[in-house]
């Protein structure tokens, strides 16, 4: 069996999908909530006045968390350039679509009582840094710099899988104390953020991007001018 057919290329991929399943079931059941004329309450109520960011928010967040999983795979990633590029594209899309509904929802949606207003600046920096390190995996892919794609990928995915590992953080204080609230929250919403960078930081180091020899131009280079067509 050859390393990029290892079923362990796959432990990655599947354990960021594992990590999305909460976050992306809870946003599947607030937009069946969003669309099924659901009764307006004081827990729904900031999400039914504003559907069309919560249905951006959530459908760019889903594709995503769950597409953008496989483009942590290398074996296929080297196999199947064309599908990289092309899923790429769609996640470079459903990434910012993410990142800036979130930071919108930040700025326009009431904060609700279990959220301290130290969430909101936090928040912002995380929402607008996903977008930043989007765009800059996009600029360094445009000048070839391979390494510098894969780093600033490998954040803006972190902060947005930051939904999953917040899961992670909430779950033993659920379990112990319940539901936090206040500065406790604040604290585990952003522990679920920096360890995510910090498990991407130490990866990135462990593992630094192979030298490529050639990466595939999106267009094919100019045919060479024939010498008798010179002058
Ligand atoms: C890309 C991964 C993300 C996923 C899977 C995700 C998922 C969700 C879901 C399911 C909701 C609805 C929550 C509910 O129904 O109670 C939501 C709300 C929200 N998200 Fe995200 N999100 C992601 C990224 C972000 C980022 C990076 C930000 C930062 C700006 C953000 C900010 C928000 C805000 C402000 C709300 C509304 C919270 C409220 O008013 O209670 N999200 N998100």
């Amino acid at each position: 069996m050859t390393s990029s057919s290892t079923p362990r290329q796959w432990l990655v991929p599947v354990g960021l999908v594992l990590l999305s399943v909460v976050p992306v079931l809870a946003g599947a059941a607030r937009v069946t909530e969003l669309t099924g004329g659901a009764e307006v309450t004081a827990d729904n109520a900031r999400f039914l006045a504003s559907p069309v960011s919560v249905l951006v928010h959530v459908v760019g967040a889903t594709v995503y968390c769950l597409l953008g999983a496989f483009q942590f795979a290398p074996g296929f990633r080297r196999r199947r350039p064309g599908w990289h590029r092309v899923a790429g594209r769609l996640l470079v899309l459903c990434g910012l679509a993410a990142a800036l509904s979130g930071v919108w929802m930040t700025l326009s949606f009431a904060r609700p009582p279990v959220d301290d207003v130290l969430l909101t600046p936090i928040r912002l920096v995380f929402g607008v840094a996903m977008a930043g390190c989007i765009v800059l995996g996009v600029a360094a892919i445009r000048r070839r710099d391979a390494a510098g794609h894969r780093a600033w990928m490998a954040r803006g995915y972190a902060i947005g899988l930051g939904a999953g590992t917040q899961v992670l953080t909430h779950l033993p204080w659920m379990l112990l104390v319940g539901q936090p609230s206040g500065h406790p929250r604040v604290l585990l919403m952003l522990a679920g953020w920096v360890l995510n960078l910090a498990v991407t930081e130490w990866a990135l180091r462990r593992r630094p991007a192979k030298p490529v020899r050639s990466i595939p131009s999106p267009r094919p280079p100019a045919p060479p001018v024939a010498a008798e067509q010179v002058g």
